[in-house]
């Protein structure tokens, strides 16, 4: 396994081939951070109308802290899993209150915010802060199962930190967001969970499993 080949492979790759999408207009922590919450339980095609009517609702930190939860509740109408809505308008609030308005950019202080776990802080962190921090959900965790071959069941709490210690010592230090970007569009595009279009991927040189034929069996996930 070549590092080296398999960062920059990747991270050429999205730069070129990466999807528009409105999240990824800027680098606006607060952009990012609503992005990641509203992605978490909804797909992709869902979530950009809906991102963008509550972007054009609550432009700012600012904004979503001084609106009546009922109204943020509405514009969360249809994306469901709505303690999300209230998480986030809470830990805005917070933002709003404590840090002036800025999202921290340090993972001590955006860890103790309302609904924002390891995989959220990672992604404001890496995407927004071009910080070097793990961002693993089910996505990163399958592609990387494949292209290391790993077989720890996915759906042990102990794996994701498994994964999260494999990124820290994978990530590009010099461009983490689309290091971390280029992870999760992998996931979506090409390393897809029944058939993953390997004839198409940009790191299927560095892919154990491809290389073992063994990539529809990965990763492993028991049914608890
Ligand atoms: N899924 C989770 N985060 C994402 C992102 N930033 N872009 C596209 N799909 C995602």
């Amino acid at each position: 396994f070549n590092k080296d080949n398999f960062k920059t492979q990747l991270i050429d790759w999205f730069k070129k081939e990466q999807r528009i999408l409105p999240w990824r207009e800027n680098q606006d922590p607060y952009r990012v951070w609503v992005s990641e919450i509203m992605l978490q339980q909804t797909r992709v095609d869902t979530v950009i109308p809906y991102f963008n009517h509550f972007l054009s609702k609550f432009p700012t930190p600012e904004a979503l802290a001084e609106a009546e939860e009922q109204e943020v509740l509405k514009a969360w109408e249809g994306l469901g899993y709505y303690s999300r809505a209230r998480n986030l308008q809470n830990a805005v609030r917070e933002v709003v209150e404590q840090y002036g308005g800025k999202v921290p950019d340090n993972p001590e202080e955006l860890g103790k915010l309302k609904g924002v776990g390891p995989y959220t802080k990672g992604a404001i962190l890496s995407i927004a802060y071009d910080t070097p921090e793990p961002a693993v959900d089910g996505n990163v965790m399958r592609v990387l199962s494949r292209i290391l071959h790993i077989e720890d069941d996915i759906a042990k709490q102990s794996t994701r930190k498994l994964f999260e210690d494999l990124v820290r010592e994978l990530i590009s230090e010099e461009d983490p967001s689309s290091f971390n970007q280029g992870l999760m569009e992998l996931g979506a595009m090409i390393c897809t969970p029944k058939t993953p279009s390997c004839m198409l991927c940009p790191v299927q040189s560095e892919c154990r499993a491809f290389d073992e034929g063994v990539e529809t069996e990965l990763p492993i996930k028991s049914s608890k």
